[in-house]
């Protein structure tokens, strides 16, 4: 499906096809919601959004999470396109709410070869939360083998770069309410 809206949004960029709308994702990330509240029945709940992918995502998830809980952000340093990850990832925002005895959840846009939330979750355990989980928007399945595995997947991706609710490129098409395909 070849769709070229006309949104002033997309800056005059060819967009592929729209993967998922507005609709489409609202009832996803409700449902979500729904089953991480029931994943969670005690206990205290901390939600970490990576930013700043996620912070779309994070809003709208967390009012579907009908439980008491904390939310708080991460921000990470990223590898650069195309070179190899250290295996280290530094935090440029470390979280002020503490992460011991907590079950935390964190919140990514989307995962790609998953590089990002291993390192992140290896680096989160040293703080002895009571457990920890990841919750995907999207995920791409490139990775055949993750140590720590996607628990709350959104949608399977398509293997294309996509933009819009939260994910950029180049900073640009965060705020576009749907999920397109570049072009
Ligand atoms: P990973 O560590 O390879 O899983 O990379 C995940 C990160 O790469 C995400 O948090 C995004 O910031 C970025 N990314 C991966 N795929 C896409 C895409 O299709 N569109 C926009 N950003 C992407
Ligand atoms: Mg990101």
């Amino acid at each position: 499906m070849t769709t070229s809206p006309a949104d002033p949004r997309l800056m005059g960029r060819e967009v592929r096809r729209i993967v998922f709308d507005e609709q489409q994702i609202a009832a996803r990330v409700a449902a979500l919601g729904r089953e991480i509240a029931m994943a969670y029945p005690d206990g205290e709940l901390l939600a970490l959004g990576l930013l700043k992918g996620s912070f779309m995502f994070t809003a709208d998830l967390v009012r579907h999470i009908p439980r008491p809980m904390q939310v708080d952000f991460i921000v990470a340093s990223s590898y650069g396109a195309g070179t190899v990850s250290s295996g280290e990832v530094r935090l440029l925002y470390d979280p002020e709410t503490s992460i011991e005895g907590k079950d935390v959840l964190l919140v990514e846009d989307i995962v790609d070869s998953g590089r990002t939330m291993q390192m992140l979750v290896a680096l989160l355990q040293k703080r002895r939360p009571r457990s920890i989980a990841i919750c995907a928007l999207l995920h791409k399945h490139i990775a055949e083998h993750l140590e720590h595995p996607v628990k709350f997947v959104g949608f399977d991706a398509p293997n294309e770069f996509l933009v819009g609710y939260g994910l950029d490129h180049a900073e640009n098409f965060r705020h576009v309410p749907y999920i397109a395909s570049l072009a």
